[in-house]
């Protein structure tokens, strides 16, 4: 009799048990550098608020920002190895894995935001969207930030002053030909470590968008920022593809909604957070802004863009052309 009550209590733990596996919240972990009031981590939360909010108990979205969980080259690999199953790394530091979206990083390529957007939406942007789920990145879409700025020690007002500087520059090649360029030294450094070596010397200066010089605190410890537009930080969220091609397909097909709802609501955001964040620098009173003559910005495009034919092979002259086009709106 009492091996029968243990045998059915234990049977009954197995049967709950059962039950609660079937009902454990598919758990994705979503992992980035910037802060939470950057349009990136807008965007992430937006797209936790609304996964949790649709697909209740069956989804669990956890965000971890700040370089918190993983810092840049870690959370890459992290993808990889399934310890995170979302992140949305700059665009700049896919260069490990493909060389077609090098394309980004070109300077002066992009009129503005608005023409990035309609590279992106265009067939080659589509396919280079797609272009690395074969090798683990599923791409889900692409995020923007802005438009890049130029900081240091001293005022940069011509391409002649940033020569001999060192500047700080994510995992890029042509960020580094950008630079040398310049004459000037970049050093490849991962988002968490900028501040520190900024403030201590390790590097003169950086290239960031407002709202990741504000967020960051880059202002408090660069007296110039000098408005280059120079080049532009946007954003591929990618997932984990076994992952993402394991969840089942409605579960799939509710995320693929919210991930395009959070990326219009980041998107939508981004140009304001970024004004919002250039004018609590000037009013910080921290960082002098230089604007920069028309005729002062031709001599910074003359000076950066001959690495356009460094990596016209690399790229693809289709590619380049392309993003070229889009800065006209017909
Ligand atoms: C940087 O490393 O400067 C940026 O890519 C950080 C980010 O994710 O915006």
């Amino acid at each position: 009799m009492k091996n029968a009550i243990v045998a059915l209590v234990a049977a009954g733990i197995a049967l709950t048990g059962t039950a609660a596996d079937a009902q454990q919240p598919v758990k994705i972990k979503f992992s980035h550098v910037v802060a939470e009031a950057t349009p990136k981590g807008q965007g992430a939360l937006k797209f936790k608020q609304l996964a949790e909010e649709r697909l209740p108990g069956r989804v669990v979205v956890e965000v971890y920002p700040n370089s918190q969980l993983f810092g840049d080259a870690k959370e890459m690999e992290a993808l990889l190895l399934g310890d995170v199953q979302i992140i949305a790394p700059s665009l700049s530091k896919f260069d490990k894995f493909t060389k077609k979206l090098q394309v980004f990083d070109l300077p002066f390529l992009f009129d503005d935001v608005e023409a990035i957007d309609r590279f992106q939406r265009s067939p080659i942007g589509q396919d280079l969207l797609k272009s690395l789920a074969s090798k683990g990145y599923t791409g889900l879409a692409y995020w923007h930030n802005g438009m890049k700025e130029l900081s240091a020690n001293k005022p940069l007002a011509l391409p002649a002053d940033a020569k001999g500087l060192k500047f700080r520059i994510q995992a890029s090649n042509v960020l580094e030909e950008q630079f040398k360029a310049l004459g000037a030294n970049p050093q490849k450094m991962a988002f968490a470590e900028v501040y520190q070596a900024l403030q201590t010397g390790v590097v003169d200066g950086q290239e960031n968008t407002w709202s990741n010089i504000y967020s960051q605190k880059f202002h408090e410890v660069q007296k110039y920022i000098a408005e280059t537009n120079h080049g532009v930080i946007d954003y591929m969220a990618v997932a984990n593809t076994k992952f993402w091609s394991g969840l089942p397909a409605d579960m799939r097909a509710v995320l693929e909604q919210c991930m395009a709802e959070a990326t219009k609501f980041g998107n939508d955001l981004a140009a304001s957070i970024n004004a919002a964040d250039k004018k609590r620098i000037v009013d910080s009173g921290r960082s002098q802004i230089i604007a920069l003559t028309k005729a002062q910005l031709a001599e910074w495009r003359k000076a950066m863009t001959p690495v356009y034919k460094k990596f016209e092979g690399e790229i693809g002259k289709d590619v380049i052309d392309a993003a070229l086009k889009a800065n006209t709106t017909s």
